[in-house]
């Protein structure tokens, strides 16, 4: 693919420009998605397409809504597409939220489909496939579609541009036949998506039911065995890619040694310097678990009364899709949870949850990974959940225990992890135990063998997999042409 043309669309964008009391500034959205394609994309350079979220985000572009970034070392262009609120509302909060975030993940919270989201859903992904179009400067570009935002660009796009190749990754799970039944354009979202050259998912798991939901709406061919499905006269292959995040991360540690880390962590929280330290971070979502992990929190300090004064739980919850009901009662939910834990444990100082619902910088998280005894990943259900593989990648020290959901694509990789079922919340309570007092030895064996597979299969391989399998169909499609 060397010398191609790479183009990646998403909806959420790497850098978001605010109007602040200091001037503009710009933030990083909290996202798996952005994590790992913004690390692509500086080594690829190229365009990527957005929606333009800041409210200083129009004023640093030039007349075609372009801005080089990173802001601090250029290295590739951000395309911000601006949505009216009409707009954001149907096809983001709507559609794509109350809609297919539920449809997909079994986090038992029922999807909401209204046909006037569906017509915003329809005309944004036209808008986003027109930007595609016209910043494509070649006929024959590379491009990347992220996530259920839009499932029906890789058609649009196909048909304005037929020899381009489009990869579309889906970021979340792809549920079976008859839950993904239940949307009423469960069709035009099929066929919108077989427009694309590869579509890949995290897990053979996803694939398969992808797989089988085509088979089940729509009349093609497919090939199990090659895992390929012929739509129209076009043919798509459908492959498991599992994300992963930069290795080496870069430019977002701290210089202080691990132990100082460790000691400043405890010492800004208030906390004695052998004080045991538990962390979750996510997005404040429902399909994370965080009710269940809190919960996992109290039942392991009713079972350990020795724990209670001696281990804390800190839980950074990034607020996100804030404007919808099921957002905010589910806020409610944590807080109220956590009050409730915290005053039943309480003693002097001593609170057993500290929850701070407020973004935090991937430089702020990092210190938080390095100073923990544990992490807590309990999500109901999640595509992969890049959270487990920073956490490995913070810990050079070899040292702190995973604890993981079964329910995300990272239990089938982080084999070394201890694996929960986060809806049994006796076992996930006995499980944080035994992190928290696990022989250091056995830490260290856990965490280095964790780490090996995360340098090894990082965000790069990733990409260069699915790269390579399209530099592949691109030479077939030429000797066939
Ligand atoms: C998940 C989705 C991404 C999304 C991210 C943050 O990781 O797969 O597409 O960007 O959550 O959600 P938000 O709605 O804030 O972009």
């Amino acid at each position: 693919l060397a010398g191609d043309e790479v183009l990646v669309v998403s909806n959420r964008e790497p850098y978001i420009h605010q109007q602040t009391a200091n001037g503009i500034e710009v933030a990083r959205p909290a996202s798996g998605l952005v994590t790992a394609v913004e690390a692509v994309m500086r080594a690829c350079s190229g365009t990527w397409i957005a929606h333009g979220s800041g409210n200083a985000d129009r004023e640093v572009v030039d007349k075609h809504d372009r801005v080089p970034v990173p802001p601090e070392c250029p290295e590739y262009t951000l395309r911000r597409v601006w949505l009216s609120k009409e707009e954001e509302q149907g096809y983001y909060y709507g559609f794509a939220n109350e809609g297919l975030w539920p449809l997909c993940h079994i986090a038992h919270v029922r999807p909401v489909f209204r046909s006037s989201d569906w017509e915003q859903y329809v005309k944004v992904n036209r808008r986003f496939a027109d930007a595609v179009i016209a910043e494509a400067r070649t006929d024959d570009p590379v491009i990347l579609v992220q996530d259920y935002h839009f499932a029906l660009l890789p058609r649009m796009v196909r048909e304005a541009l037929p020899r381009a190749t489009v990869i579309t990754f889906w970021h979340i799970p792809w549920p079976n036949p008859e839950s993904f039944g239940i949307c009423p354009w469960r069709e035009e979202i099929l066929a919108g998506m077989l427009g694309s050259t590869i579509i890949g998912f995290h897990t053979p798991f996803h694939r398969k039911n992808f797989l089988e939901t085509v088979d089940r709406y729509l009349e093609t061919r497919i090939e199990s065995e090659a895992s390929t499905i012929s739509y129209g006269g076009k043919l798509t292959q459908v492959e498991p890619y599992p994300i992963s995040i930069a290795w080496p991360g870069t430019t977002e540690v701290s210089s202080e040694s691990q132990s100082e880390c460790r000691a400043n962590i405890r010492k800004a929280l208030a906390l004695p310097a052998d004080h045991l330290l538990g962390i979750g971070v996510d997005r404040l979502d429902y399909t994370k678990g965080i009710i269940e992990r809190f919960q996992a929190v109290e039942r392991m300090l009713e079972l350990n009364p020795s724990m209670v004064g001696r281990f804390t739980f800190v839980q950074i919850a990034a607020p996100t899709r804030s404007s919808l009901d099921e957002y905010q009662s589910f806020e409610a939910r944590v807080r109220a949870l956590a009050l409730r834990i915290n005053q039943r444990f309480s003693n002097g100082n001593y609170m057993p949850i500290l929850l701070k619902a407020e973004h935090h910088d991937q430089y702020q998280l990092n210190r938080y990974y390095r100073a923990a005894d544990v992490c807590m990943v309990t999500s109901l259900h999640d595509g992969m959940n890049l959270v487990a593989k920073e956490f490995i990648a913070a810990r050079s020290d070899e040292k702190g225990v995973l604890l993981l959901s079964q329910f995300t694509g990272a239990a089938r990789e982080l084999h070394e992890a201890l694996i929960v079922n986060p809806y049994h919340i006796e076992q996930s309570a006995d499980a944080l135990y035994r992190a928290i007092t696990m022989p250091e030895a056995e830490q260290r064996e856990r965490m280095r063998s964790m780490r090996t597979l995360v340098k090894d299969f990082n965000v790069y391989r990733w990409a260069g997999h699915m790269l390579l399998d399209a530099a592949r169909l691109r030479k077939r499609e030429r000797v066939m042409q």
